[in-house]
């Protein structure tokens, strides 16, 4: 299985960014305990960006492709109708993830613009957020 996992904003920060919140693990450290734990099972291209289209394109080329998509959105998940109009125009299977628990911090992090279009969410786990999207994904294709 071909799955993309997408990273928005300010994400290439993380180790030193906040890290009471976001922990001490960097995004290079992240890409490389999910690919372990994918092993053979899934193969997963890791990337980044700081811009709202290049997210867009990537989601649509997801989409075209077939590829299923784990992404964190960053603060695009509280502002983005283009995020949320490219997950739906492309048909692309997406499980929207958090590192901290979003509804747990300031109001404006509580609404997603994507949750709507998107197969779920999983915030609060830190890096295993992106474990756990992972497992969904993988799980969900075993039984349809
Ligand atoms: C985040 C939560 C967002 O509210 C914030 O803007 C981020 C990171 C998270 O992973 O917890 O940049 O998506």
């Amino acid at each position: 299985r071909e799955i993309d996992v997408l990273n928005g904003p300010n994400l290439n920060l993380l180790g030193t960014r906040e890290p009471g919140i976001y922990g001490r693990l960097t995004l290079a450290d992240i890409e490389a305990q999910l690919k372990a734990r994918a092993g053979d099972r899934a193969t997963l291209s890791f990337r980044q960006s700081n811009h709202e289209g290049e997210l867009v394109t990537w989601i649509q080329e997801a989409g075209a492709a077939g590829r299923a998509v784990i992404l964190n959105a960053g603060a695009y998940t509280h502002t983005s109708v283009a995020l949320r109009d490219a997950i739906s125009g492309a048909k692309a299977e997406v499980i929207e993830v958090h590192l901290s628990n979003v509804h747990a911090r300031e109001e404006f992090r509580h609404h997603s613009w994507l949750s709507p279009v998107c197969i779920g969410v999983i915030a609060g786990f830190g890096p295993l957020s992106y474990a756990l999207a992972l497992e969904a994904l993988l799980e969900r294709q075993r039984t349809p």
